[in-house]
């Protein structure tokens, strides 16, 4: 499924329905670039599930915790050599848990990822837009 998004606004609104229409145990793997907007789809994310806390990039702590109406686990990879190091972190505690998990930087710890995670990818285009692209069999469902 894919989705333009034409400013950080309309990146945010969809994270905002992508958490709503998630369950407790979902897992979001986001790639895209530097700057792409994988925050700001977190932050959106974070919207909806009614978390009050502003989403700040775990860049350095690896992970943050918020609390919403299911726990909001914002992970960032961008700092890890690979799945090893990630299982270290305790990474399986959030991506197996009870809350909303959002991975930035994924493809850097692919082989952690449970296999049911939900794939968004966000391309920046040469007008400064963003090509969206979701693949996970619930999630499409339930949107479409
Ligand atoms: N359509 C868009 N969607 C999202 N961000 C956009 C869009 N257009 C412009 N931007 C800008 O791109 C930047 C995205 O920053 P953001 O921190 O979300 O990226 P990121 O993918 O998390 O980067 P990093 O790899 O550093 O973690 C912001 O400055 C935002 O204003
Ligand atoms: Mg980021």
């Amino acid at each position: 499924m894919t989705f333009v998004s034409r400013s950080v606004e309309e990146t945010e609104a969809l994270g905002e329905r992508l958490a709503r229409a998630a369950s407790p145990g979902s897992v979001f793997a986001l790639r895209g670039g530097l700057g792409a907007g994988k925050t700001a789809m977190t932050r959106g994310m974070a919207r909806g599930l009614g978390v009050l806390d502003p989403v700040t990039s775990p860049t350095y702590t690896l992970i943050n915790e918020y609390d919403g109406d299911m726990p909001l686990y914002h992970m960032d990879a961008y700092r890890l050599h690979g799945p090893a190091e990630f299982e270290l972190l305790d990474a399986a505690r959030y991506l197996h848990g009870d809350g909303l998990c959002v991975v930035e930087w994924s493809e850097r710890v692919e082989g952690a990822l449970p296999a049911h995670s939900a794939r968004i990818e966000i391309s920046p285009e040469p007008d400064g837009s963003r090509t969206i692209t979701l693949a996970s069999p619930d999630l499409e469902a339930a949107l479409a």
